[in-house]
């Protein structure tokens, strides 16, 4: 099977209120592959805790999607 890639998979789920918000508040850009695969650790472990998007977590089969997406290597 094709590994998820981030333009297919995970970038669908990033709203424009979560990019310009995380603009502001950290170092890093939630549209930018090499951004979120850097950080992908800690984005993960805020999806799991609930606590970002500060507005309100992830329904749970969003986060598995994001942590398949990790596993199978972090495609582009
Ligand atoms: C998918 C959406 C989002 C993800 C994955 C995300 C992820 C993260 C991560 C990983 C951090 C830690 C950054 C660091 O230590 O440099 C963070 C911090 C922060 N985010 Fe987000 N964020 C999202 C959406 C939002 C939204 C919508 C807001 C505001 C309405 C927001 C406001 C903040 C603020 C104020 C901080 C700094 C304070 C803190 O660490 O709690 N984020 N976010």
């Amino acid at each position: 099977m094709t590994p998820l890639s981030f333009a297919q998979a995970i970038r669908p789920l990033i709203r424009d209120f979560d990019i310009e918000e995380m603009k502001y508040n950290s170092s890093f850009d939630l549209s930018k592959y090499e951004d979120v695969r850097a950080h992908s650790a800690d984005i993960y472990e805020r999806l799991v805790d609930g606590s970002m998007p500060s507005d309100g977590a992830w329904p749970a089969e969003n986060i598995a999607k994001f942590k398949q997406w990790m596993d199978e290597g972090m495609a582009p």
